[in-house]
């Protein structure tokens, strides 16, 4: 989906060409909803394997999370192998590392097979501690790396910046980068030249699985189909069952100016929770990005203050570093045991979902694509039960019961008093929520001092939203869907906009969502 927010990413000055809007109905062996990587990967291979895919978005090609990425392309998987054995085994963790690997070996396999110009290129990554970061963790990584059969992994002397000795880190080698947007926008030229469509512009608003698979747009097309792959970051297929398994998370990065050749190639991560993650901008290496600080999505409004502690900290170690070219920032799913739920939706024959990216989106939406493709195919793969996104573990019951308690709380909000009293509190250019009797309104001042009220009910589940002044959004602090200034939704799992209200109040607003022991697959 577009981002109709403040955030600019360093890639985002790469625009992808428009596609036209959907406007009659069509029908296609697979219909594809999202155009980003996860999207544009299922939409290629489904397409390589000879089936008619169509692919709807509602703007342009990538221009979702796919444009707000860091792009790392990783085997070192951001949540630790130690944890991945906890939650999925042994096994688990060796398919995991064997997946990651294949993403990017399929990334790389794309780029030189379709002539992609899109920066990719292999590097070492680089885990190291924090200043007072405990070394047994690096050693119970490295342990759980080499039982997973994490290949080349190695202890290095030091991380590599020169302005600070890390001490002893772990490397990880033929990690890569690449720059997101020219690589999706190469896979959907690559998907055209196979016959594929692309329609932006078409925000699907009814999802119909079954037998007669079928997919309805905002603007009235009815697409037909045998299947349908939902790659929209947060399916909007699914009400319950896979949103009470994973959570939002927002981050940040900062891009800053640094001299050709100050800082070397390689990607760098700590081990703090959250964590920091270095790269250069690309193999020219002007620009170095750094992300981190992240937080709950809708649950703070101290983004200036996180993006103040991301450059203090990327000025500690790169001291060369000039002024800051960028800032912005995304969202992450994360869940409750830490891979992406990729597969059958849970509630319907003949969807198949791609969420959950859990820090890692370039290389889970690329796994996404191959399994869905997989799947779609018939075919048998052997990293599919890893991803299900049914499975129940657990070993994640304390991560899934803190979760859903934390969504809980935040209903709390129809109780409490609104963020301004009065429309006059509200300066050009911002929005706040404002309680009147039983409602709570969204206003939103444009720059002219106009005002626009909606409902603060979040469409999806009735969470009430929450004004995040660095994107100029409406965030819903439970799971995750945002909207634009004005209502529109531009991220699920809503699919309807937040309605307007007249000055005189909205209809009543009551929660709508139902105690947790009674919702259909949400026990872990
Ligand atoms: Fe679920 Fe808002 S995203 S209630």
């Amino acid at each position: 989906m577009t981002l109709h927010v403040k955030s600019r990413s360093p890639w985002m000055s790469f625009a992808t060409p428009e596609r036209p809007a959907l406007d009659a109905d069509a029908h296609a062996d697979v219909c594809v909803i999202g155009a980003g990587i996860a999207g544009m990967t299922s939409a290629y291979l489904l397409a390589k394997k000879g089936y008619r895919a169509l692919v709807i978005d509602d703007g342009p090609v990538g221009h979702g999370m796919t444009s707000l990425t860091t792009a790392h392309l990783m085997t070192a998987i951001d949540d630790r192998y130690y944890e991945i054995e906890r939650l999925h085994g042994e096994d688990g963790a060796r398919l995991a590392y064997r997946s990651h690997a294949a993403a990017i070996d399929a990334i790389e396999a794309i780029v030189a097979h379709e002539g992609l110009e899109c920066d990719f290129e292999r590097l070492d990554g680089y885990l190291f501690l924090p200043p007072d970061g405990d070394p047994a963790a690096l050693v119970r990584e490295y342990e759980a790396g080499l039982r997973a059969g994490v290949e080349g992994l190695a202890w290095a002397d030091r991380a590599p910046i020169d302005a600070l000795d890390t001490g002893r880190c772990l490397r990880f080698p033929r990690q890569g980068q690449f720059h997101p947007l020219k690589y999706v926008g190469g896979l959907a030229r690559a998907f055209e030249e196979l016959g594929g469509r692309i329609h932006s512009h078409a925000h699907a608003v009814e999802v119909h699985g079954g037998e007669h698979p079928r997919v309805v747009t905002a603007a009235g097309a009815r697409i037909g189909c045998d299947a349908i792959v939902v790659a929209t970051n947060s399916p909007i297929s699914d009400r319950f069952a896979v949103h009470t398994k994973q959570a939002p998370y927002t981050t940040f990065a900062v891009a800053l100016r640094v001299p050709r050749g100050s800082v070397a190639k390689a990607l760098l991560w700590d081990t703090l929770d959250a964590y920091h993650y270095v790269r250069l901008k690309d193999a020219e290496g002007e620009v170095l990005i750094v992300g981190g600080e992240d937080h709950k999505t809708g649950q703070a409004r101290d983004s200036e203050t996180r993006f103040a502690r991301l450059e203090l900290w990327a000025r500690e170690r790169f001291p060369m570093a000039r002024e800051v070219l960028h800032r912005w920032s995304g969202q992450v799913m994360e869940t409750i045991d830490d891979l992406a739920y990729i597969g059958r939706d849970p509630g319907a024959d003949n969807v198949y979902v791609i969420t959950g990216d859990s820090g890692m989106g370039m290389t889970h939406g690329t796994l996404g694509g191959i399994i869905v493709t997989e799947l779609v195919h018939g075919s048998d793969i052997a990293w599919a039960h890893l991803y299900d996104p049914k499975r129940k573990n657990l070993k994640a019951a304390s991560t899934y019961a803190r979760e859903n308690a934390n969504v809980t709380w935040q209903y709390a909000d129809w109780i409490k008093p609104g963020e301004v009293g009065s429309e006059d509190d509200i300066l050009p250019g911002t929005g706040a929520v404002m309680r009147r009797g039983l409602q709570k309104i969204a206003i939103y001042r444009d720059e002219a001092g106009a005002l626009h009220e909606m409902s603060a009910r979040c469409t999806h589940l009735g969470c009430a939203v929450r004004w995040n002044a660095q994107d100029a959004t409406w965030d819903c602090p439970c799971h995750g869907s945002r909207f634009d200034a004005f209502g529109e939704v531009i991220n699920g799992p809503a699919i309807a906009g937040l309605p307007a209200v007249e000055s005189s109040g909205a209809p009543p607003v009551k929660p709508s969502q139902p105690p947790l022991d009674t919702r259909p697959g949400t026990s872990v």
